[in-house]
């Protein structure tokens, strides 16, 4: 069985803690898109685990990840991470593998990746990892690939500089290159968990351009950079925060605002520790937005939500969440393609009466009270998905599975 992981919204849901949870039953995690922009936290045991490009499953001692064709990989930022996780005591040798296909990020890339973001009429407000040059050159076909390291002629073709940089991983990441294709099909039948990066609120194609990253966020992005066909994508999972933030520039509708929320945006910040794991910026922070999750449903097939950070409203004497825009005068529930118009839409916002209770030792969803199921239940009348599992705090444990998830 195939499952994705993705991010229903701009990123930093909690996929990272989500995927761990789930690898524990998994017999391969791929990654299948992005770089070094992403930041996932995993804590287990009482240790904590920044990863940025490594699949989350790589905390379990026997669990084989693979890091996907459709990403851009830094080596000098993979190679730190590596050595990072080494010191917590995980021993990865022998349990990683890089797709052939996947596209080397080179230092010349980062520096132009600002450059670019400064020069441009709407800066996005980059991470500065390098990503958006390097999915440029991909599409440029003129991009450095894993499976080029081991080619004598093409690596006669590169720079003195380019050489210098790619000598010291060069054998390294030879030995640790896969044809993920055949990979793949030896896991046929088995538990494969595909694990996304950023959120689809970013995604390139369906996410709010040009405010977005560059390489695919969306579920359908599983296929083609994890090594597998559409159809054989059995289930879809969206994470999404049971408030929304969003890191960077670009339209975000149910942003607190100080004259109408007060100091929400600080409280929530606070307590739901919302400062990227890779830039350290504080995260923007709103409302929930349904318009934005049922069309996040609609664009990823998504079969089942994960709501995470319910717990953050544990004090809140309410709750509220967007449930339609108001856009030049209409009331919609559709997501607009453009960020002129995202920019225009104001939030109309439903009130629910808060729990008042620390919901973080609640281990099983009967157990949750009464205030909390009515609010996970809008959600899931709202966007005609179900909420399979909730997340009430950043340990593994802390996690309610509602709906088995290796089953058909
Ligand atoms: P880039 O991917 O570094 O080019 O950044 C493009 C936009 O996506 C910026 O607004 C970033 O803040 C945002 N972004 C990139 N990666 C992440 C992530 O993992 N979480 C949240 N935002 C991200």
């Amino acid at each position: 069985m195939n499952i994705v992981v993705i991010g229903a919204q701009w990123g930093d849901e909690g996929k990272g803690k989500i995927v761990d949870y789930l690898a524990e039953d998994a017999d391969l995690i791929v990654r299948f898109s992005g770089g070094a922009n992403a930041g996932h936290t995993i804590v287990s045991n009482g240790e904590t685990y920044k990863l940025h490009l490594i699949p989350s499953g790589i905390v379990y001692p026997d669990k084989q990840v693979v890091l996907g064709t459709g990403m851009v990989i830094d080596p000098e930022a993979l190679f730190s991470e590596l050595e990072t996780i080494e010191k917590q005591g995980i021993n990865w040798s022998n349990r990683i593998r890089i797709s052939d296909r996947a596209h080397i990020v080179m230092p010349a890339y980062k520096q132009l990746d600002r450059e670019m973001d400064s020069k441009r009429r709407n800066p996005i407000g980059t991470t500065g990892r390098g990503i958006g040059v390097a999915y440029s050159m991909k599409a440029n076909r003129d991009g450095i690939r894993i499976g080029d390291l081991s080619d004598s002629n093409f690596l006669d073709t590169l720079s003195k500089e380019e050489r210098s940089f790619l000598d010291p991983y060069m054998d390294k990441l030879v030995s640790m290159s896969v044809n993920m294709t055949y990979l793949l099909e030896k896991h046929k039948g088995g538990k494969v968990l595909f694990e996304g990066a950023q959120g689809i609120l970013l995604d390139l194609d369906v996410g709010t351009y040009p405010f977005v990253s560059s390489g695919y966020s969306a579920s359908a992005g599983a296929a083609l950079g994890g090594g597998i066909g559409p159809t054989d994508i059995d289930k879809v999972l969206g994470v999404f925060k049971a408030y929304s933030t969003r890191v960077g520039n670009g339209p975000f509708p149910s942003e607190f605002l100080a004259e109408r929320d007060g100091n929400l945006e600080d409280v929530i910040r606070e307590i739901g520790r919302e400062y990227g794991v890779t830039t350290g910026r504080p995260r923007r922070c709103g409302y929930l937005d349904l318009v934005a999750l049922r069309y996040a449903c609609l664009t990823n097939s998504i079969t089942s939500l994960v709501m995470t950070h319910i717990d953050v409203y544990d004090d809140m004497d309410e709750i509220k969440v967007c449930t339609d825009y108001e856009i030049d005068g209409e009331i919609t529930r559709e997501f607009p393609s453009t960020a002129a118009k995202l920019n225009r839409a104001k939030p109309v916002l439903k009130t629910f009466k808060g729990w008042k209770t620390d919901l973080s030792s609640i281990k099983e969803y009967d157990k949750l009270p009464q205030e909390a199921k009515t609010y996970i239940q809008y959600i899931e009348e709202y966007t005609s998905t179900p909420a399979g599992i909730i997340s009430v705090g950043y340990e593994r444990k802390q996690t309610m599975m509602r709906i088995p998830l290796w089953t058909e």
